[in-house]
Formats: structure tokens, C-alpha cells, sequence
């Protein structure tokens, strides 16, 4: 069958299969209930896959819909296009470019070919290249221009050349060297870079700039200022600027271009999407924070997840049912959002890491064929430390009109450096995480209310529907192996979806538009040029800025 005569999703037999279901077994689908039919899905629906497990008995399915799920993704050619991915084939078709973050995390004596070269002595290269630099900026022996050791390293880059290292680094601040001060700037709001530098010495200060294009405005305009700040410092000598800046990049042309030599760059290649990229050379100042070996059990966490979204089994892999939760609410039940909520400080920059992965993935209206879509594609992905959110927006989830799935993510320990008194509130975190599992399943009911003698007109307030679903993520420790393995986890759900959807998960064509019409309009903002084929809503606003701004 040619591509243009695969079958719309829609149209499938296993999709209606789906809507049938729905309407007939799951019409009215009750958490209470199921679990009162049947017990055994406690123990049932739990899925194991290196440190993490997986309980996902508080859904709202059963073992007819994850068994119709499963029928959708055979159907859909999701694992023909999985083995497609970790072969290397040019999957990001409208990019005509492999996709192979996976080999970003393989081991040394791996094979794997774009275009009939091996690229994992590549990639082992670079990693080692990296550890190298790392190492030597670790030790004091990489000294700045005027001899000082480095004291700070300040990544500057945007989207995935920042979220990656940014949130990993937060997560695994407990096995950094403390001594090292790491600051992260990605916005073009000069008030980003002004804060992040404000209290350094430039002759401690190394910049890595980050950028898989070498031509994201908002980064090249951030180390152009970094540049400038830097040589001012140390009294404009241009030699200084090898000693303070490295560049992470697949092109090398633009970085000569900017001035950093070429020797000090760090490479990737096109068939890492910026998305999937934080464990290539883009977590260079992650890997100076944690230090290589730290780095490299990272990666180890990542290629577990990776072997085991391989080869699992169908109904035991856990990336692929976690794209089916996802696929059933958005596509059969109306959710438009999922929440990621982690019970852990150290993961307060996940879920924000997690939406670029997942809606720059799965944020698409064609297929891959080019035809409108016909089926909800990606969900809004939202949420923030759990516990914060339980006195925040966690009322709408319990008590709202919105149907939001949700991931709850916690660790048996704390991690190791907390005082005692400190370790023994983590007890009480977690029994909040447990808490709002069941709270939000079950719910109170109206009777059980009325049974603590609440008055009859606060009942409807005081009632908790229940029946909202949650997936629980439980592990060990918030180790860099067990990091890779969450988001390796993501990542493959999230291909999971996109390949059901039939669309490009691999491209960003979104975010080009706004690119474009902010370089056009940025000269009638500095200069009062006249900019053609504005809008006169557009145009009224940059008038009224002109105008505000002069005042
Ligand atoms: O926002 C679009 C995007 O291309 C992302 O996909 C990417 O991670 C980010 O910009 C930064 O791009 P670059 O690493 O090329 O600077």
C-alpha cells in the first residue's frame, strides 16, 4: 500500500472498535466500580521497567479497552515505525532526517547506520570529547583568560538547548559540586542574561552556548551581549573570549562565524531533534555539573528504557501503554489536557521539559500525508510539584467540570544529603501523593459527607465525584539513572501517540511563523520603520508601543 493510501485513523476497524466500546461497555465508566468487579487489577495493572514502577490501575479501563488499545497500535504500524526509528530510517519525513536520539544513549560496540555510516563512534567520540572538558573545568585546570579558575558556567540557548540541561540539572542538584555555580538564560528579555551575571566575575565565567542551528535570534542575540559583557570585564582583550565560551552545535561554519573557535565546540548532528537532545553534547554544562560518570549512568537510565520499549512485550511495555491512556482519554473521552504532577522539589522543572517533548512533538493538524486531521492530536501538557498544586489548581481536578488525567510521580527516599529531620518529611510528601491517587479516584460520596453530620445544603459542595484517573510513577530515588529512565519513558510515549496519530512527532513547523513576523516587525519597534502587510490590529499595537515608549 502506498503512503497515500493509508487509511485515515478514523476509518480504521480498530478505531470504531474503539468508539463502540466506549459506548456500550464503557459508556459510564466508574473507578469504584471497577475496582469493585474486579480487584485484581491493583496487582494487574502495574508495569515494571528498570527502577520505575508503574501503577496504572486508577484509569478509567479495562482489560477489554487496553485490549482493543493495543489492536489500534498494531493496526497503526506503531511498532514497524518504533523499528524504523531505532534502525536509523529517515522517519521525520517532512525533514527528510533519521531520528536517533536512541543512539545518543547506545552502547560503544552498538551499530547503528544513517545513511551506511556507523554513527556510534560518533557519538562516543563527542562524549568523550566532553568528558574531557568537563573534567578539566571541574578540576581548576581550565582556567579562565586571566588565569582564575571557573566558578560559573552560564548555558545559554532556548527550547531544547535549554529545558534539558536546565531541568536535569535542578533534578539532580544533589550529586552536583556545589562549588560550581550553574545559571541557565534563554529568553531575549536582556533581564535574563542581566540576572543570571549580574553578581559573576567575568574572569570565572565560562558561557556555553547552545544552539543546534547556530542561528535561534534569541540565543545569537543572548551571546552577543554575553560576549560583550565578558569583554568588558576583562578589559576587551578579544583572546579572552576562547577561554570563555564554547559553543554546542551542528554548525560549526556559524560558530567560526561568531568567533568561538571550532576547537571548542562540542558536536551533534541533524538527526537529533532539539527536543531529544539534552543527552548529546547539549548537556555539556549538566555534564560539568554532575561530572561524566554521573552523566554517563544517565544515559545508561535512558538505553534501559529504550531496550525495554524495544522489546517488551506489547501488554508489559510501559511507554506503549502509557501512550494508549493517553490516546484513549484525548480520542474516545474528551480529555484536551494531562497533568504531570511530580511529588519531588527536584522535579519542579519537569513538566515544563515534558511540554516542549510533548507538544512540539505531537502538536500537529496533518498527517503525515499532509490531509487535516479528523482526530484530537497531542494534549496540553501542564502542571507543577504536586504539592504546590494541591493549593493551587488541584480544586479544579477534584471538584471542576474537566476530565484530566494525570501522572503522579514519586520516590521511595529522599535524596541522601538531607538532614534527618528533613528526611523524615518526605513521609509526609508522599502520603500526600497517595492521598490524592485515592482522593481523586474515589472521591467522597454525598452519604459519606452527610455521615459527618455535614448540613444538607453544604453536601453538594462538600462532595467529591471521584472516578478522576491518575497513573502513579513510583521509584527508588531521584538517581541520574533513574531521570534518564522517566524521560526516556516520555519520549517514547509520546512516539507512541504521534505514530497512532499518523503524524510527524520528529518536525516543528509551528514555531516558524512567529520567527518570521518577529524579524519583520522588530524595525518598526527600533528604528520606526514602516512594515508592510501589517495587520491593523498589529499595527495599532506597535504604535501605541511607539508611543508609550517616548513617553
Ligand atoms: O522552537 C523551535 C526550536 O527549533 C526548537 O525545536 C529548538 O529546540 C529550539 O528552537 C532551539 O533551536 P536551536 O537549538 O537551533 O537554537
Amino acid at each position: 500500500m502506498s503512503e497515500t493510501d493509508t487509511p485515515k485513523l478514523d476509518r480504521r476497524p480498530e478505531w470504531t472498535a474503539l468508539a463502540d466500546h466506549r459506548k456500550d461497555a464503557l459508556a459510564h465508566p466508574d473507578l469504584r466500580e471497577l475496582f469493585a468487579d474486579d480487584p485484581g487489577r491493583a496487582e494487574r495493572y502495574v508495569v515494571r521497567v528498570g527502577d520505575l514502577r508503574i501503577d496504572y490501575s486508577k484509569n478509567l479501563v479495562t482489560d477489554e479497552t487496553l485490549a482493543l488499545l493495543r489492536e489500534l497500535a498494531a493496526a497503526t504500524g506503531v511498532f514497524e515505525l518504533r523499528d524504523a526509528m531505532f534502525r536509523g530510517e529517515r522517519i521525520n519525513i517532512t525533514e527528510d532526517r533519521a531520528v536517533l536520539h536512541t543512539a545518543l544513549r547506545a552502547p560503544r560496540d552498538a551499530v547503528i547506520e544513517v545513511d551506511g555510516e556507523n554513527v556510534v563512534p560518533k557519538v562516543h567520540a563527542v562524549l568523550d570529547k566532553m568528558a574531557g572538558f568537563a573534567d578539566r573545568v571541574r578540576s581548576g585546570e581550565w582556567t579562565g583568560h586571566t588565569g582564575k579558575r571557573i566558578r560559573n558556567v552560564v548555558n545559554i540557548g532556548i527550547g531544547g538547548s535549554d529545558l534539558g540541561p536546565a531541568m536535569a540539572y535542578e533534578a539532580l542538584r544533589a550529586f552536583t559540586d556545589r562549588s560550581l555555580t550553574l545559571r541557565f538564560v534563554s529568553n531575549v528579555d536582556g533581564a535574563d542574561l542581566h540576572e543570571a551575571v549580574r553578581d559573576l566575575d567575568p574572569a570565572e565565567t565560562l558561557f556555553i552556548v547552545a544552539s543546534k542551528t547556530f542561528t535561534t535570534i534569541e540565543t545569537i542575540t543572548n551571546a552577543t551581549s554575553a560576549r560583550s559583557w565578558l569583554l568588558e570585564g576583562l578589559g576587551g582583550d578579544e583572546k579572552a573570549v576562547a577561554r570563555h565560551f564554547v559553543a554546542l552545535s551542528t554548525n560549526a561554519e556559524k560558530v567560526a562565524d561568531f568567533g568561538i573557535d571550532t576547537a571548542n565546540m562540542f558536536e551533534f548532528w541533524d538527526w537529533v531533534g532539539g527536543r531529544y537532545s539534552y543527552d548529546s553534547a547539549i548537556g555539556l554544562s549538566l555534564m560539568i555539573a554532575i561530572g561524566p560518570d554521573r552523566f554517563r549512568e544517565m544515559l545508561d537510565g535512558f538505553r534501559i528504557v529504550d531496550e525495554h520499549f524495544r522489546n517488551a512485550e506489547a501488554p508489559a511495555n510501559a511507554p506503549l501503554i502509557l501512550g494508549l491512556l493517553g490516546v484513549w482519554y484525548g480520542n474516545f473521552m474528551g480529555a484536551q489536557s494531562h497533568a504531570v504532577l511530580p511529588y519531588s522539589h527536584y522535579l519542579s522543572k519537569f513538566t515544563a521539559y515534558l511540554q516542549q517533548l510533548d507538544m512540539e512533538s505531537n502538536g500537529k493538524s496533518v498527517d503525515r500525508e499532509g490531509r487535516p486531521v479528523q482526530w484530537q492530536t497531542g494534549p496540553v501538557v501542564w502542571g507543577t510539584p504536586g504539592t504546590n498544586g494541591q493549593h493551587a489548581y488541584y480544586q479544579l481536578i477534584h471538584q471542576g467540570t474537566k476530565l484530566i488525567p494525570a501522572d503522579l510521580i514519586g520516590f521511595a527516599r529522599p535524596v541522601a544529603e538531607l538532614s534527618d529531620e528533613l528526611k523524615a518529611q518526605h513521609d509526609l510528601l508522599m502520603a500526600n501523593l497517595f492521598a490524592q491517587g485515592q482522593a481523586l479516584a474515589f472521591g467522597k460520596t454525598s452519604d459519606e459527607v452527610r455521615a459527618e453530620g455535614v448540613p444538607e445544603e453544604q453536601v453538594p459542595h462538600r462532595t467529591f465525584r471521584g472516578n478522576h484517573p491518575t497513573t502513579t510513577v513510583l521509584a527508588t530515588e531521584l538517581t541520574p539513572s533513574v531521570l534518564g529512565q522517566l524521560i526516556a519513558l516520555y519520549e517514547h510515549k509520546v512516539f507512541v501517540q504521534g505514530a497512532i496519530w499518523n503524524i510527524d512527532s520528529f518536525d516543528q513547523w509551528g514555531v516558524e511563523l512567529g520567527k518570521v513576523l518577529a524579524k519583520r516587525v522588530e524595525p518598526a519597534l527600533t528604528e520606526g520603520a514602516d512594515v508592510p502587510g501589517l495587520d491593523p490590529s498589529t499595527a495599532a499595537l506597535v504604535a501605541a508601543y511607539r508611543e508609550l515608549k517616548e513617553v
